[in-house]
């Protein structure tokens, strides 16, 4: 069975999760589960990343050791994700036992190797960003960013990330898949046209306590995003000698693809990917950076702006699932998109309450006012133009998925139920079985509760409780495993299935109210 081993970045606790935060696991949590649909035995990690000057600090600020409020912190995102229909296989923390081990083998392993070595450096520090800026980076002492800066003086272990660049140039040009989309592959290319400089991988204990000791030198800790890039491997099993056969089941055998924001595409495709060619540890398959969850002002969503809505209030609102479709149908996952409430209420509202939802309640209204409820007979002949939507559906979904594309896998759903509504227009059953023609009244009704049928397994991976709900009434035993199965099947529901009487599935959202 093909592999996929997916993840997404680990999260800072210095905040909850937020709208931005939300948005970038639900979206791995739905590819996750559309690759699941395509047949691949898969494995999901996400986690938090609890070291660092920033973490240190605002434990500080609310007057509570570190590892307290890393529990409480990460706890909070471990139980928000199950609320929003994320279902990991791992959560990963900085902070745990086996990972400090990890690192610290990893890190052994690359001075043994004479791949770090100390120097005294000076330079401009960003707390908030926990990295040194080059001098012409700095204006008006601060960050590109609009972040301030302090000098800084200190003695550093530095990787000698220098000696990988052109290996990681050619491996970039001969994996054109290597970072995606096209646009960041070239940006990181852009970077590397300069001389890359060696990456300082330590913090003095002086400055910072609150990480991972060097296993070389006890003052000095290891830099926060040396730390947190090793957990991709790390939770497969990488320098554990008890775990060689899941690493190479998980990280040597499968399709390794990580998921991350636009704005931490530097950090990965260069400083994880020549610390795995220093380890000399196979690369992921895959880096793919999406872009961002805008407000109403166009700005980055993020914990630092006072108008970031609260998850939990936009979920009140619309429902988890109008939120869930939201993202997966309107946002070009390569590119930054909009939100508002009212946006994810409109998309919600057209293609969940107007067209699957209506789609829905009319068969089954229908089939229980005219056929006592019993599912009636296909036609001997599926019209050809709803044919050619349910054919190309499956491929369709899989061509989506494997280009990292979810919104192209709804799109042919929606195309399908237009199509659909267009045809029970045309037929107008309701008018068929009022005027005795019950046959052809009911094999249309049929060909309809058949692509609500189908539009319903394909949405699974969105969202996953109320497709189940809706295929629990069809008489389906929905899993993801066995939905590429049912996705090509053509009819799918039982002849004769008793249909219960039910209440609008897709509620229209009334924001006035
Ligand atoms: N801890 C590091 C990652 C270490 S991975 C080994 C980190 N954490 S973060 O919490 O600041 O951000 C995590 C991810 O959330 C990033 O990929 C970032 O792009 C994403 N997002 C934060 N706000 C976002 C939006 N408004 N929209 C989309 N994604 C956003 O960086």
């Amino acid at each position: 069975m093909k592999k996929y081993y997916v993840t997404t970045p680990l999260y800072y606790v210095n905040s909850e999760p937020h709208l931005g935060t939300t948005y970038s696991t639900i979206m791995v949590d739905g590819i996750n589960r559309y690759r699941k649909l395509l047949g691949f035995n898969t494995r999901f990690l996400t986690g938090t990343d609890e070291h660092g000057q920033k973490i240190q600090q605002t434990a500080k600020e609310r007057g509570i050791e570190p590892q307290q409020h890393c529990d409480e912190l990460s706890r909070k995102f471990q139980t928000f994700w199950s609320t929003v229909d994320v279902e990991f296989d791992i959560f990963y923390r900085t902070t745990s036992p086996k990972h400090k081990d990890t690192v610290s083998k990893a890190l052994d392993f690359l001075h043994q190797k004479g791949d770090i070595y100390s120097k005294e450096y000076s330079g401009w520090y960003c707390v908030s960003e926990e990295c040194f800026y080059p001098e012409t980076d700095i204006k008006d002492g601060k960050t590109p960013t609009g972040r301030p800066v302090e000098w800084i003086s200190e003695k550093n272990y530095f990787f000698k990330m220098s000696s990988y660049q052109q290996k990681l140039i050619d491996h970039i040009n001969n994996n054109p898949g290597f970072i995606a989309p096209k646009s960041r592959k070239n940006e990181v290319l852009g970077f590397l046209k300069q001389p890359l400089e060696d990456l300082s991988i330590s913090r003095p204990k002086s400055r910072i306590h609150w990480g991972i000791p060097l296993p070389f030198d006890s003052e000095h800790v290891a830099y926060v995003w040396v730390d947190a890039l090793i957990n991709y491997a790390a939770a497969c099993g990488l320098f554990q000698e008890d775990r060689k056969n899941e690493f190479n089941s998980w990280w040597n055998e499968s399709f390794v693809q990580h998921f991350i924001g636009k704005d931490i595409l530097t950090t990965h495709a260069v400083y994880w990917t020549t610390l795995l060619m220093a380890m000399d540890v196979k690369l992921p398959d895959q880096i793919f950076a999406h872009g961002w969850i805008l407000n109403k002002e166009s700005e980055k969503m993020s914990k630092s702006l006072g108008d970031v809505i609260a998850p939990e209030d936009i979920i009140n609102v619309i429902g988890l699932d109008s939120l869930r479709y939201y993202f997966f149908s309107e946002v070009n996952f390569g590119k930054d998109a909009p939100f508002s409430v009212e946006l994810a209420a409109l998309k919600s509202n057209s293609d969940l309450a107007n067209n699957l939802g209506n789609l829905l309640s009319r068969c089954f209204t229908l089939i229980n006012k005219y056929y006592d409820g019993l599912v009636p007979e296909m036609p001997d002949q599926t019209p050809q133009v709803i044919l050619d939507h349910v054919e190309d559906l499956y491929e369709n979904i899989e061509k989506a998925i494997l280009k990292n594309q979810p919104s192209d896998a709804i799109k042919p759903v929606i195309d399908m139920l237009n199509t659909t509504g267009k045809y029970l227009e045309e037929n107008a059953p309701w008018k068929q079985a009022k005027k005795g023609e019950l046959k052809e009244a009911g094999e249309c009704l049929r060909v309809a509760l058949e692509v609500a049928r189908l539009s319903t397994l394909a949405l699974m991976p969105v969202m996953p409780n109320k497709t189940t709900e809706i295929l629990n009434l069809l008489n389906i035993k929905p899993s993801l495993e066995n939905g590429a199965e049912e996705l090509k099947k053509w009819p799918g529901v039982q002849t004769g299935l008793k249909l219960e009487k039910i209440k609008p599935i897709f509620p229209r959202i009334d924001l006035e109210s």
